[in-house]
């Protein structure tokens, strides 16, 4: 059985640097891997060549088998593989209920403002989607507010929100604990885990590494664009080229 998402070889430079080198990875429906890595490792690199925002230099990207390297980020969205961003994309001024229809409309792939009966009825499943997505991270409330208005941790969820409503098949978190306090990572870490145990295959890069030992079966390092193991958080934890990678680096 092929694994649901694939690299092979996977390789994208920058000049002379190599972001991303000669990275195969494996993650089979249902898992939910972390990848983790000093700074500058080349973890959002891979996150943006999986879901095609950058193209790579060599190598391949298979969702379910097929190929899905040189498609477009919009593309990508619509087989099924939905992200976030380290650094938020969110627009301020439009209302957080706005935020989130931009990625469901995404999915949908309608005409905005059409006013066609078939296009009626994906607007309002668009709508229904996008309620949907804002009751699962907890931000029905603010619904109608502008984004601008909400606090940072709830710009995060709107983020999740956003990738959700496109009801993605795997789901690509780059840095949500970013910038959060203790309790709202907790909070975090079990809404994560929650996302997966109702069956939903997510890559979720960390910088918390509790966060990640306690949620994830399974880790991947990487250091200098390679990936330097791939295993339990048991294994990752006593592996001393992690050890070294880590310590190698000022942070
Ligand atoms: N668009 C780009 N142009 C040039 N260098 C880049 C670009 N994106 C990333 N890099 C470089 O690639 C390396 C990996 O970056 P990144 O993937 O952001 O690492 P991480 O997310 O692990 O911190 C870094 O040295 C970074 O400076
Ligand atoms: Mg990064």
């Amino acid at each position: 059985m092929s694994a649901f998402l694939e690299t092979l070889q996977l390789g994208r430079t920058f000049g002379g640097l190599k972001a991303v080198d000669d990275v195969s990875i494996a993650i089979q429906q249902g898992e939910l891997v972390g990848l983790i890595g000093p700074n500058g490792a080349g973890k959002t690199t891979l996150f943006n060549l999986i879901s095609g925002f950058t193209a790579p230099t060599s190598g391949e990207v298979r969702l379910k088998g097929e190929r899905i390297d040189g498609l477009t980020p919009h593309d990508i969205a619509q087989r099924g593989i939905g992200r976030t961003f380290q650094n938020l994309r969110i627009f301020p001024n439009i209302s957080v209920f706005d935020n989130v229809t931009v990625g469901a409309i995404g999915h949908e792939n309608i005409g905005l403002g059409s006013i066609l009966p078939w296009q009626k009825a994906k607007s309002d499943r668009i709508t229904q989607k996008s309620f949907e997505a804002l009751q699962a991270v907890g931000l029905l409330e603010e619904a109608d507010q502008l984004a601008a208005n909400i606090s940072y941790g709830k710009r995060k969820y709107l983020e999740i929100a956003r990738a959700l409503a496109m009801q993605p098949d795997l789901l690509i978190l780059d840095e949500p604990a970013a910038g959060l306090n203790e309790t709202e990572t907790q909070h975090l870490a079990s809404f994560i885990s929650r996302l997966h145990q109702e069956g939903r295959t997510i890559i979720l890069i960390e910088h918390d590494m509790r966060l990640v030992m306690s949620i994830c079966q399974r880790v991947i390092v990487l250091a200098s664009g390679r990936k330097i193991c791939d295993g339990t958080p048991d294994m990752v934890q006593k592996d001393t080229g992690v050890l070294e990678a880590y310590l190698g680096v000022d942070e």
